[in-house]
């Protein structure tokens, strides 16, 4: 693969498909990301907490000076906060808390750029104080989390991932008329809680699968707008009470912590399924899985946590409960977008330019 140097490395991959792009970091792991401006250009300090494709880094190593984790762990914090100091970006992923005690080491720092729409990791009050931009990747993701939304419904609604298992461990012996029965996904009424881009983009799916669809936001939608997408306001506790299927698409905030616990699960129906792919603790996880022991509602389809990676000690036992390691976004072509976005972003805010996806305009 050429001499090894990281402009030859990135040509490659440039050409190269995504499975290339492994073997080529692989052997090339004594590469140096610290990479040099072109003649008249000032290379700033830039820390990437995740590993990017090269095609995707390759905009910003070519002009800064990056320093990229090259592992598919999350960074240590205490590595991030050894290391920020000095740097003028960031370009941090969603396990990453980026707070007070971050942004003072980093007195220099010009843009926190998230790899991700949801950014409950990073105060972002505390940067606007400092004087820092923040951006997110809001809109490349949609579709791919809508997809896995409706994905968890049917696959816990039908019981795919028992019958899969029961299949593997040779259980399946016969055909019978009553056996390995679910639940209609068809014509089920479907609550959204959370219209936003994700949950929008959920109605569309599950209108082709003629399910009534209510919705729970803060803003209620105009008219029209309700009618060309064929939902129906409803406070919560109506949603709650009449759906089949409540899906969860509200962004994590103080408002939204804990929203969902032991009286709104109680207020749904025993016959419903709760499925989130927001995040973990808008829901009381605790009381979830006392829920679900107990029989008050059917099951649950769930991507995140409310102590993500870890998960309440029970939830695992439950044959009614299809967990997933937040993978939402987790496709080839959504998390190159949301690289190429977040890169653009970091770009865009090192060049003292407003980035395409702002979050505090004021810190500018
Ligand atoms: C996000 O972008 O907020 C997602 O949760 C990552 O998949």
């Amino acid at each position: 693969m050429g001499t090894g140097g990281f402009d030859d490395a990135i040509n490659h991959c440039r050409l190269a498909e995504f499975p290339l792009w492994i073997e080529i970091v692989e052997d090339t792991v004594i590469l140096d990301w610290h990479c040099t401006a072109r003649p008249g250009e000032i290379a700033l300090k830039v820390l990437v907490t995740g590993n990017l494709p090269a095609e995707i880094a390759a905009p910003l190593i070519n002009h800064h000076d990056v320093t990229m984790h090259r592992e598919d762990r999350p960074m240590a914090r205490e590595d991030i906060l050894s290391s920020v100091g000095g740097m003028h970006g960031l370009l941090c992923m969603i396990t990453d808390r980026v707070d007070g005690e971050l942004l003072d080491k980093a007195p220099d720092l010009r843009i926190v750029a998230n790899f991700g729409v949801g950014f409950n990791n990073i105060d972002v009050d505390a940067a606007t104080a400092r004087g820092v931009m923040v951006t997110n990747t809001p809109g490349v993701l949609t579709d791919a989390t809508a997809d896995l939304t409706m994905a968890l419904m049917l696959a816990v609604g039908r019981r795919l991932v028992a019958g899969d298992r029961h299949t593997r461990e040779g259980k399946y012996q016969f055909w019978a008329p009553y056996y390995f029965l679910g639940h209609e996904i068809s014509g089920k009424t479907l609550g959204i809680v959370g219209l936003g881009r994700i949950g929008t983009a959920l109605a569309r799916r599950a209108a082709g699968f003629n399910m009534p669809l209510l919705y729970h936001n803060r803003h209620r939608l105009p008219r029209e707008k309700e009618q060309a997408l064929g939902v129906r306001f409803a406070d919560l506790k109506t949603l709650l009470q009449q759906s089949d299927f409540v899906s969860l698409h509200m962004p994590l905030s103080q408002e939204t912590h804990h929203m969902i616990g032991a009286r709104e699960l109680r207020t749904m129906k025993s016959s419903a399924f709760l499925i989130n792919t927001a995040r973990g603790p808008v829901v009381d996880e605790a009381a979830l899985l006392l829920a679900l022991q107990a029989g008050q509602i059917a099951g649950a389809g769930l991507d995140v946590y409310e102590n993500e990676p870890a998960l309440t000690p029970g939830l695992e036992t439950l044959e009614n409960v299809i967990l997933l390691p937040h993978m939402g976004s987790a496709t080839e072509e959504t998390r190159r977008r949301m690289g190429a976005m977040a890169v653009e972003n970091l770009l865009a805010g090192l060049e003292g330019r407003t980035p395409p996806n702002c979050l505090n305009e004021d810190a500018l």
